[in-house]
């Protein structure tokens, strides 16, 4: 018996500073997940990893802004994208997290190890220095112009609008992302991987080695930044948040996320197989295994030259069989934007669409931007589910299904003599297999799901054309035939359709009464009868439901008002609102003494128009206030009424009289005054918190 071929199939960790998205979906996970699903099927021994990529700048911003811990920020993405994937079928082996212990050791103990083999050079030298917030400025923390395009909101080690990977020294006029301020340069020791060292063995490797079997734009990609001449790359940085750098001198400093994140595939790994009883070094060292990263091309120079490069300075793991990165997905027309709500997240399509996973992923991999970018438009889904999953591949079942119910009570009939049409009906159906696996096996993913279709388009025809519903009239005996061989097809597609619409493989595979198990890829090719006569069918059941307008109007609806949001966060005044202040830390609101007080009594200050001096309860004491309030209220008219008040701001003498405090008040459309009154009777001097 033949050894089954082990794969090693990693995903793109994502980012735990918000939700998955499309973009995500299309780029990176669907593809993967067909890939390991279809490898499975072939009986091949796969591993399919993913985690959270829970360190960088990124996180240590986002939690900041929300105030809370980088762990809060993690912990709570982490438990949301690992639902949200093992609700849309995506067949991980093992998700995981780099802020899990086993990451950190492994992590600690692959830098340890090149350390120690004297793989880094170690250097002090000028990095960008914001004083004000007396931190170095890594990575996110800075922006600047790019020195490759010009992009002027380049981040200090990748520029995402060319996807050039740099060092934050390299940008033009850097700014500081914390304080806005410019940079100064300061020393400090880092440690380098001397990348140039690599560059004619990754050469060699990749733009010799792989030049007929990676994809054109991962190959255009390595070999342009081999020919701009690689340079030595920082993997410490100077942050708080991250896996501590674990030699002598590494004190207050991080590996680099990128230098964990990739580890990580290593750490799922063991994970996995301390979780199954399994070893896992043959999945990272054994020669025989193929090692696939399925990636986003803002990861290429990652995956195809530093992890690389890494593993090669480690020594004893293998090195990835192929690196099928896909371009970038746009959503209606403009870029896929987590900062701009400009996306659809996963999490909220699964509750939107209860049941509809396989449509979702149908219409990623029908739209896959395998070779440019592409763009997902939600009429486009709509059509998609309608006119094709339903249209085609659902008609063709229920008709099957219902067929078989009616003529057999659901039992496969036993078939007479088969026709020419019958013959090259069931020769073609041999083929889909061998056709679908060619293209899956190049990582043409839309063009395999489109001959997944073919199929169901034969078997379409082949009823249309034999017309059993009228054939049945004169000839009960070639009806059989035809039932027989619509079956096979059906069953067919129960197996090849797995990949791409697991959930409705499975729900067609129920419908057949057939045990999953044992339905694998290689059955369609060999198996004259997949379906063997006097075989019970189970009840039919739809597929696929239409979609209709109104849903999709929904989406729609949701899209323009975060394009409303953000033209208004833009342009604030647009709206008559004035732009967000500078944001404060929750001590800073507590200095705050803000209470409810009661006017008692209200004069106008004398030679003024705008002031009236108050006395107010503001149950601790009776104060008098001077408010600018006169044009807006007479002094009558607001005896008694509740209102807000600032006690503790230092007294200031107006017009020769002391105020103790600061009524709060609102503009009003007309140009006047309104004050902040509670809605309910309050005590004076409770206090607002
Ligand atoms: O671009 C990203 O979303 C990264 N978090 C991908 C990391 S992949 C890896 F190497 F872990
Ligand atoms: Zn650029």
């Amino acid at each position: 018996m033949n050894t089954p071929k082990r794969y090693t199939i990693t995903a793109a960790l994502p980012y735990t500073n918000g939700p998955v998205h499309i973009g995500h979906l299309a780029g990176v996970y669907v593809p993967a997940d067909i890939y390991a699903r279809y490898q499975r099927l072939q009986g091949s021994d796969v591993l399919y990893i993913c985690g959270s990529d829970e360190h960088g700048v990124p996180i240590t911003i986002k939690a900041k802004k929300e105030g809370i811990s980088p762990q809060q920020v993690v912990d709570k993405y982490h438990e949301m994208i690992k639902k949200s994937f093992a609700e849309f079928g995506i067949s991980f082996d093992n998700y995981s997290r780099t802020t899990a212990k086993i990451h950190h050791d492994t992590a600690s103990e692959f830098f340890k190890k090149l350390y120690e083999d004297g793989k880094f050079i170690e250097e002090t030298n000028e990095q960008l220095y914001d004083a004000e917030a007396n931190q170095f400025l890594a990575d996110r923390f800075v922006v600047g112009t790019c020195p490759k395009c010009g992009f002027e909101e380049s981040y200090g080690d990748q520029c995402e609008n060319c996807g050039t990977s740099h060092n934050a020294t390299d940008l033009i006029n850097p700014k500081s992302a914390i304080t806005g301020n410019t940079p100064t340069l300061k020393e400090t020791k880092h440690w380098f991987l001397p990348l140039d060292q690599y560059q004619d063995w990754l050469r060699t490797w990749i733009v010799e080695g792989h030049a007929n079997d990676w994809k054109p734009n991962v190959l255009g990609q390595v070999k342009s930044w081999l020919d701009d001449g690689l340079r030595p790359r920082a993997v410490t940085r100077d942050l708080d948040w991250g896996i501590p750098v674990p030699v002598e001198g590494g004190e207050g400093k991080v590996l680099y996320v990128w230098f964990d994140a990739p580890i990580g595939y290593i750490s799922s790994t063991k994970e996995w197989a301390e979780r199954t009883g399994k070893d896992w070094e043959p999945y990272w060292k054994d020669e025989d295994t193929k090692l696939l990263h399925f990636i986003g091309k803002d990861n290429i120079v990652f995956h195809c030259i530093i992890f690389p490069s890494m593993l090669k300075a480690e020594g004893s793991y293998i090195l990835p069989e192929n690196v099928p990165a896909n371009e970038f997905l746009n959503l209606e027309g403009n870029k896929l934007s987590t900062s701009k709500n400009w996306a659809v997240w996963l999490h909220e399509y699964l509750e939107d669409f209860p049941g509809k996973q396989d449509v979702l992923r149908y219409t990623l991999t029908a739209n896959a931007p395998e070779t440019k970018d592409n763009d997902f438009t939600w009429k486009d889904f709509q059509a998609r589910n309608n006119n094709e999953l339903v249209a085609i591949f659902g008609n063709f079942i229920n008709r099957v299904a219902v067929l078989t119910h009616k003529y057999y009570d659901g039992i496969v009939p036993s078939p007479n003599a088969f026709s020419e049409v019958d013959e090259d009906t069931l020769m073609l159906l041999k083929k889909y297999p061998q056709i679908i696996s060619k293209s899956i096996e190049r990582y043409r993913f839309r063009e395999a799901q489109n001959e997944l279709m073919n199929l169901a388009r034969m078997g379409n025809k082949y009823l249309a054309d034999e017309e059993p519903w009228k054939v049945i009239k004169q000839d009960e005996e070639r009806v059989k035939t035809i039932m027989f061989v619509a079956l096979q097809i059906a069953t067919a597609l129960s197996i090849l359709s797995e990949p791409f619409l697991p959930f409705t493989s499975n729900k067609l595979k129920d419908m057949l009464g057939v045990n999953s198990s044992e339905m694998l890829w290689g059955n369609v090719s060999k198996e004259n009868v997949l379906l063997k006569p006097g075989h019970q069918i189970n009840k039919a059941e739809l597929l696929f439901a239409k979609i209709e307008d109104v849903e999709i109007q929904v989406q729609l609806d949701k899209l323009a008002a975060s394009k409303k949001a953000n033209k208004l966060e833009n342009n604030p005044e647009a709206s008559g609102v004035e732009p967000l202040k500078e944001t404060i830390e929750f001590d800073d609101f507590t200095k705050l003494d803000i209470r409810i007080g009661t006017i008692l009594e209200a004069v106008k200050v004398a030679k003024t128009k705008k002031l009236l001096q108050l006395k107010v309860d503001v149950g601790i004491d009776v104060r008098t206030i001077v408010s600018g309030i006169a044009q807006s209220f007479s002094p009558e008219d607001i005896i008694g009424k509740q209102v807000t008040v600032l006690t503790n701001l230092a007294p200031r003498t107006i017009r020769g009289v002391e105020s103790q405090g600061m009524i709060l008040m609102c503009d009003t459309p007309d140009g006047k005054l309104a004050f902040v009154e509670p809605d309910a009777k309050i005590v004076n001097g409770g206090r607002i918190s």
